[in-house]
């Protein structure tokens, strides 16, 4: 389990109710929850996921305005945000669900805005009497933040009815129904896997109100995730050694294997290895633009 983001911080100040003939700044408003700023930087840090980040911005929207009303005294019940991310590996379902934290803390929807990480193991116990106290351990941690249960399917085994899975289950689902104001749960996996742990689990179904689809992304996404990638550590790509990337890429894309993200930066990780290598053997005087410049061969297979 791994536990990530702002720990428990500042109280949401208490409000006067506003008189019916007031009128809120939109932009003080935005302004105050930070929100532009979590939403540039998102727009700024992940190339492409236009889709995605539709939806984030229209679920910023809504807290927003209802915040809003609220200052007014107008009620409605508090959104459902419980999600689900489907999409291949490193398309950047987690990076998106650690935002969602922040941006859930930002405009007061969650107290803390951390997020707690689980698979499997760190719900399901092994014995009678293990799984109840297993999950609601993770459930007190996540308290307050968002709780990602990546690869949610293997809470679910159908060839075992009796499986300790399903008290996981169980659980979830009460505390996703009655304690939806303090955590958001966050299901993550593959898409096909992840509907059909839906047909088999409609409870957990109808909980989820929002199903968000990342997609794979193309060559030019991937050599621009490359370009930011190596921006943030202090190299750049030569033309050429970008040529030389997006025709590795273009052959380990269709490959079962091929992790979206993942695999640029672990080409980037082993770019910086033949990089270290390739400037140590010519042992002639080295500047800066040496240092970090990455070339083709060591992007060659
Ligand atoms: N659109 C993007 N722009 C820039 N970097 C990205 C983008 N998407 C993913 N990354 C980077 O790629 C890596 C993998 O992303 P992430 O772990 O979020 O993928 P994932 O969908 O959760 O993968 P998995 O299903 O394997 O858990 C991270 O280092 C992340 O920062
Ligand atoms: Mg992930």
């Amino acid at each position: 389990m791994r536990q990530s983001g702002p720990p428990a911080d500042e109280e949401r100040p208490d409000e006067a109710l506003l008189p019916e003939d007031a009128a809120v700044d939109l932009a003080a408003e935005r302004n105050s929850a930070g929100l532009d700023e979590t939403i540039e930087s998102l727009d700024r840090e992940l190339i492409g996921l236009h889709e995605v980040k539709t939806r984030v911005r229209e679920m910023a929207a809504l807290l927003l305005v209802d915040r809003m009303r609220q200052r007014f005294g107008v009620s409605s019940s508090r959104p459902n945000l419980h999600m689900c991310f489907t999409g291949n590996p490193g398309t950047g379902k987690t990076t998106v669900a650690l935002r969602m934290a922040e941006l859930l803390h930002r405009v007061g929807y969650l107290d803390r805005g951390h997020l707690v990480s689980v698979t499997r193991d760190d719900l399901v116990g092994q014995y009678v009497g293990h799984t109840a106290p297993k999950t609601k351990e993770v459930l007190k941690r996540a308290m307050g933040g968002v709780l990602f249960i990546d690869e949610a399917y293997y809470l679910y085994r159908a060839e075992n009815e009796r499986d300790y899975g399903q008290e996981a289950i169980e659980i979830l689902l009460q505390v996703m129904e009655n304690q939806r104001d303090d955590l958001v749960v966050i299901l993550a996996g593959y898409t096909d896997r992840m509907e059909e742990f839906f047909r088999c689990n409609p409870g957990m179904s109808s909980r989820i109100a929002h199903h968000i689809e990342f997609g794979d992304y193309e060559l030019d996404e991937l050599i621009a995730i490359a370009r930011l990638m190596s921006d943030g550590e202090g190299y750049r790509l030569s033309g050429e050694a970008a040529e030389a990337l997006r025709e590795r890429l273009r052959g380990q894309m269709v490959q079962p294997r091929f992790a979206n993200a993942r695999s640029v930066r672990n080409a980037l990780e082993r770019a910086r290895l033949r990089h270290a290598s390739r400037l140590l053997e010519c042992a002639g005087r080295c500047g800066v633009a040496e240092l970090t410049r990455l070339e083709p061969p060591d992007f060659s297979p």
